[in-house]
């Protein structure tokens, strides 16, 4: 099939581009580079031997997404294109909504526009908020109250609801856990400008001395040892998920949580890295960060069950590869 990758040079998009190839297909990725680097898909090109089409579009501007659309067959749509940082979206909530929730209109427009059968969404376990664990597609969504997590409901709902009105467009609504880790090479993972928001590029970079001291927020959770409790998933399962979930795509609207099941608390995910790579990482405890969970993690049987996709790599590769990637990455 002829994907669209939208968000494709990011984090999660690169890993699914190689993923892709690596199973026949053929990827157009279509970045604006907010958070990303031309660099990465040259990295793609590298590890798969293979040429990757790149258009540096804002994929909120209809009229270039449409050129796109109108340039060649394309078979289906992977929307990874939005912003992610929960912390920003609380104070720049319209910068949110926009990019998040146009984005996700135009692609899917243009779908319908021209004759695109298969749309597979980025949503994230940040639906789910407060509910008892481990999380199932079925639960009623406690989404918590930032715009991010509001984003990914809002285009939920739209998908679902364009689905039902166009029954040539199959959707498929992946829910990520949290994906660490980096491809195998070292030559693609996760490079966040600024102070990292999420834990294992924070600990990478504690360990390859760009920061200090690791930040570990709040020992006071109902978790195993008070730290918060996660779900970690190779990012390369993960990218391989949406392989499944596109080449499985049945008509209508399908939801999937792609997590390993497993949680995973900072202090251990900490311990596993040291374990792993033969480093100390120091790090100290402080206050909670507003908004966090006890305790998040997937109940990932469905996606097993009707996909028969399910994590394959463990804690440990998880840690080794974040370690391999940062310690070459100079940008
Ligand atoms: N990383 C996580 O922990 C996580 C967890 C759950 C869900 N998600 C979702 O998965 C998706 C991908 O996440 P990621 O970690 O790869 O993030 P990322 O920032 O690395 O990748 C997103 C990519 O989209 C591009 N982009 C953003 N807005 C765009 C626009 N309007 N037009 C064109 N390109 C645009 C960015 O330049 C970047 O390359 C996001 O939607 C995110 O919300 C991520």
């Amino acid at each position: 099939m002829n994907i669209l990758v939208a968000g494709g040079a990011g984090y999660i998009g690169s890993h699914t581009c190689v993923s892709l190839i690596q199973a026949g297909h053929t990827v157009i990725v279509a970045d604006n580079l907010i958070n990303s680097s031309a660099k990465t898909v040259e990295r793609v090109k590298k590890i798969t031997g293979r040429e990757v089409e790149f258009c540096r579009i804002d994929v909120t501007d209809e009229a270039s997404v449409d050129r796109v659309f109108s340039g060649q067959p394309i078979d289906g749509v992977i929307h990874f294109a939005g912003f992610k940082a929960v912390g920003e979206s609380v104070e720049k909530p319209l910068k949110y909504y926009y990019n998040n929730i146009v984005s996700t209109m135009v692609l899917a427009r243009a779908c319908v526009k021209h004759g695109v059968g298969r749309f597979v969404f980025s949503s994230s376990a940040t639906v789910y908020g407060e509910n008892e664990v481990p999380f199932v597609e079925s639960m009623k969504l406690r989404p918590a109250t930032n715009p991010y997590a509001q984003t990914k409901v809002m285009s939920e709902q739209i998908l679902s609801d364009l689905a039902k009105a166009n029954p040539g467009l199959s959707v498929s609504l992946l829910r990520y856990f949290n994906p660490i880790g980096a491809h195998e090479s070292g030559l693609i993972g996760d490079a966040p400008a600024g102070i990292p928001n999420n834990l294992m590029p924070y600990i990478t970079q504690v360990a390859k001395g760009k920061l200090d001291v690791l930040r570990v927020f709040g020992s006071d959770y109902r978790t195993v040892d008070g730290t918060g409790v996660r779900d970690y998933i190779h990012v390369c399962d993960l990218a391989e998920g949406h392989v499944f979930a596109l080449e499985k795509l049945k008509p209508g609207v399908h939801i999937y949580n792609l997590g390993t099941g497993r949680g995973v608390s900072v202090l251990e995910l900490i311990g596993a890295f040291e374990e792993a790579n033969g480093i100390k990482v120091p790090y100290e405890i402080t206050a909670r960060r507003p908004g966090d969970i006890d305790e998040c993690y997937a109940d990932a049987s469905k996606a097993f069950r009707e996909l028969g996709w399910s994590a394959k790599r463990s804690l440990t590769d998880m840690c080794r590869d974040a370690w391999r990637f940062e310690k070459n990455y100079e940008g």
